[in-house]
């Protein structure tokens, strides 16, 4: 399972340092790495200290939405009474994104070390880790790295002989994309059906089983350990000028690239640099055409627009698209892309819970759309239909799924339109070698 694993020189390997090393996986093996020493510090702080030092290093989510980890944190008060819970989002469904797997592949016990301190800064007992279904080896490299922790008093009643309890439960899901929606989640957690919840309330105010719960991505959450033993200052330091994105990331690439899998860069990088250079361009003989740099659910980039991109959060806004997840879907010269956007959609239209009506009937209309085009039997108006069905889908819903399933149509239908109208005009893909019977017709 998984790309062999690999550095570069240019890569700056915090969270990833271990991968590939099945000796940093054991219990005894981390804690020959350093693990736990920030979760002993922590515990002997304040949590608004912890929280304080998160806000200070700048962390945002990495879970798609790039929210500050530490005003998140702040939202739960302490001392309200109340138990308070913290959800750890492994359910990496995104299509292009394969990072969060290998985090939990080679190194569980940095996300039990990081969900135990996240628990404690948010006054939680209990913090509860959803991997999604699919996930049969880090599933059980988690379970066995919870196990290991209970037994070594890590973990429990009296963490790491602190007096204070933490508790952390692995929870496996069924493999459904909307459960990576953080309510979605939570009603899965709870036993039932997998379906957003409308907001609000939000999960800081009434979360899972009704109490005050914050949801972090897996790699947010393993990054935290690094700020504590640290500092924050350490981690701001990690980024190449702007200032409000900081850290490492890791990036999963994948598609028609030749040295596809996750890489870590820190904040700013060069995406010229990173998709050239560390991940070795397009396959011999061909040129990228389009990028989607941040899972499948940000704006489709030209490949003009990609190479001017500095990564971080800012930079991929300011290039057209989205940081997102970081998944990295590479895109050559010789595919169609409305074949591409037309596979997404059907994702999109597979995956919809069917709760909001502009989201059911929206992803399964812009299939169809999209699949009769790339069959050359799209018409003139397609293109306006399909912008006008987007613009029903967007922002009208009770998640974003709808908003995602538009975003790749509307940047298609903005930066490949001549591809588009390709299919219309000569009906058939220009991309596919043309049949005997088309080319007599
Ligand atoms: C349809 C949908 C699927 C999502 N899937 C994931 C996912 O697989 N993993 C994840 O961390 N966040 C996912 N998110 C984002 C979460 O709702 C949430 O914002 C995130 O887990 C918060 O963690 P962070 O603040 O650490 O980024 C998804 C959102 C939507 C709308």
């Amino acid at each position: 399972m998984g790309f062999p694993q690999k550095s570069h020189p240019r890569e700056t390997t915090v969270l990833s340092k271990h991968f590939g090393d099945p000796d940093a996986r054991t219990l005894a093996g981390w804690r020959n790495r350093g693990g736990y020493r920030a979760l002993e510090q922590t515990l002997a702080m304040e949590p608004a200290a912890i929280v304080q030092m998160v806000k200070e290093s700048g962390l945002r989510g990495r879970g798609g939405a790039g929210f500050p980890t530490g005003v998140k944190w702040s939202f739960m008060k302490p001392g309200d009474g109340k138990p308070h819970y913290l959800c750890c989002n492994a359910d990496e469904s995104e299509p292009g994104t394969f990072k969060d797997r290998e985090i939990m592949r080679w190194t569980p016990h940095a996300l039990v070390e990081g969900c135990a301190i996240g628990a404690y800064a948010i006054g939680a007992e209990t913090a509860y880790v959803y991997i999604r279904g699919e996930f049969t080896e880090p599933l059980e490299r988690m379970t066995e790295a919870v196990r290991e922790a209970y037994a070594e008093g890590i973990l429990g009643r009296n963490a790491l002989g602190s007096g204070k309890r933490i508790d952390v439960y692995v929870h496996k899901g069924a493999g459904a994309y909307i459960c990576g929606e953080e309510t979605a989640l939570m009603n899965s957690l709870e036993g039932r059906r997998g379906n957003p919840r409308i907001k609000p309330p939000f999960p800081a105010t009434a979360g899972v089983f009704g109490q005050p719960t914050t949801i972090n991505n897996v790699e947010t959450l393993v990054a935290v350990p690094h700020i504590i033993n640290n500092g924050a200052e350490w981690y701001k330091a990690m980024c190449l000028g702007n200032a409000k994105s900081t850290g490492t990331k890791l990036y999963s690439v994948c598609g028609n690239v030749r040295r596809p899998g996750n890489y870590e860069v820190v904040m700013g990088f060069p995406f010229k640099e990173f998709l050239y250079d560390l991940c070795g361009g397009p396959p011999a003989g061909r040129r990228f055409k389009a990028i989607i740099p941040g899972g499948s659910s940000v704006p489709i980039q030209t490949i003009a627009e990609a190479e001017a991109t500095v990564m971080d959060y800012e930079g991929f806004v300011a290039c057209g698209t989205m940081l997102g997840s970081g998944g990295v879907i590479c895109i050559d010269d010789a595919q169609c892309m409305v074949k591409q956007i037309a596979r997404l959609a059907r994702f999109y239209a597979h995956e919809s819970c069917a709760q909001c009506t502009q989201c059911r009937e929206g992803t399964a209309w812009t299939t169809k759309i999209m699949e009769r085009i790339e069959a050359g039997q799209g018409t003139a108006g397609d293109l306006d239909t399909l912008l006008d069905i987007a613009d029903n889908m967007t922002a009208k819903t009770i998640c974003v799924l709808s908003d995602s399933c538009a975003v790749p149509v509307v940047s298609g239908i903005q930066k490949f339109r001549d591809e588009f109208e390709a299919h219309i005009v000569q009906h058939r893909c220009p991309f596919r070698p043309a049949t005997a019977a088309a080319v007599a017709a």
